[in-house]
């Protein structure tokens, strides 16, 4: 049933002020508007107050001019609510933006001046040189990790980095530390903890032509050529070595033990004159580098064979296996042939105790690696 005239005219005074905030648009609303016109004429249905206002006034009469004068207050209205909307969500999207982009500038791009730069053992050719200014503070921090670190080695530690890119930090510290940045014979020092089993005698660290160990003793001659002489503690443990060797089968002789600086010139200037400097400096000391000048040092053979074919025995297996508990070491392998300077002596072993033996034992390295990392 359709309104009275009354009621309709009530109607759209509570449409007037309602429709403000009920009106999407004009365009919109007419086609509602023509879907309210149907409905309310054909099927009599009651006119929905919130798109029927062109219905009531068109059927009312109503003044248009007044409607259109409501309606573009409305649109208007609408365009600023919509203006908001827009500048809410761009605010919004902003903000939003912000959120997700500070935590990853502080988490991953920001460079925390704190953190520990990783060594560049990894450091393929492409990467382009570190300048000095990173190169040092890789350095400063190892200084803090390191024991062994030498401040006053910093620039030959960034040499021979630099001649030696592959090698991680740690590495080049020990081999600096030795003297390897340098030739073998250059900047010699004079061997520390003399009279110790823990001297070290190498081509960096040199004897004065007078030491000589203090506690030298002879060796039962059962178990050497000749009258042999070491230094006390290593005479005792080379002769409880070689009984214990004896007593499961392998014979171990002492060759050669202590020798006086003179005799090792003799012997170094002899195969010298034979063979040329450079290569006897691959087998002999020079006087004053000769571990035999410690009284620690002694070759081996087994008796049969010739010194120099020591490798090939089973006693050699037999000293691999057992030298260590009774405290001596294999002194030259191939493995270290580049640290000591000398080829690999299969018959040369030296006195360390068996607690340095043991512990290198277990972890394979030269004596001068040893010595920097834990004795210097
Ligand atoms: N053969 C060793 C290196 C020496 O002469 O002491
Ligand atoms: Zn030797």
């Amino acid at each position: 049933m359709l309104e009275s005239k009354k009621n309709i005219s009530k109607t759209n005074k509570s449409l007037r002020t309602k429709q403000i905030n009920e009106i999407p648009s004009t365009k919109k609303n007419n086609v509602n508007l023509q879907k309210q016109i149907k409905l309310i004429t054909t099927k009599k249905v009651k006119p929905n107050t919130n798109t029927s206002q062109k219905v009531y006034i068109k059927k009312s009469s109503l003044d248009n001019k007044q409607i259109t004068k409501t309606n573009n207050q409305t649109t208007k209205r609408y365009i600023k609510k919509r203006k908001i909307k827009v500048k809410n969500i761009i605010i919004f999207i902003l903000l939003l933006t912000l959120i997700i982009l500070i935590p990853i500038y502080f988490l991953i791009l920001k460079p925390d001046s704190n953190e520990k730069k990783p060594n560049n053992n990894n450091q393929n050719n492409d990467t382009p040189p570190i300048d000095e200014s990173e190169e040092l503070d890789e350095f400063d921090y190892l200084k803090q990790s390191l024991s062994f670190y030498k401040e006053e080695y910093k620039n030959r530690y960034i040499t021979y980095k630099e001649k030696n890119p592959n090698l991680d930090l740690e590495t080049v510290i020990v081999h600096v530390n030795i003297g390897l940045d340098q030739d073998f014979y250059t900047n010699i020092l004079e061997s520390p903890r003399q009279q110790t089993d823990l001297i070290i005698v190498n081509k960096y660290n040199a004897l004065d032509s007078n030491y000589v160990p203090q506690n030298l003793e002879t060796i039962n001659s059962k178990y050497s050529s000749g009258t042999k002489q070491l230094e006390s503690s290593a005479r005792i443990a080379f002769e409880q070595l070689a009984k214990d060797a004896q007593l499961e089968g392998y014979t171990i002789r002492a060759i050669s033990t202590y020798r006086s600086y003179s005799y090792q010139k003799t012997l170094y200037t002899r195969y010298a004159n034979a063979d040329g400097k450079e290569l006897a400096d691959t087998y002999s000391a020079r006087p004053g580098h000769s571990e035999h000048q410690t009284g620690l040092a002694v070759d081996v053979d087994n008796r049969i064979l010739s010194y120099t074919d020591f490798g090939n025995t089973k006693e050699f297996t037999w000293m691999k296996e057992n030298a260590y508990k009774y405290g001596f070491i294999l002194r030259y392998t191939k493995d270290n042939e580049f640290i000591t300077g000398y080829k690999d002596e299969p018959w040369h072993y030296r006195y360390v105790g068996v607690e340095v033996a043991t512990y290198i034992q277990n972890n394979p390295m030269s004596y001068e690696e040893y010595y920097v990392r834990f004795l210097q």
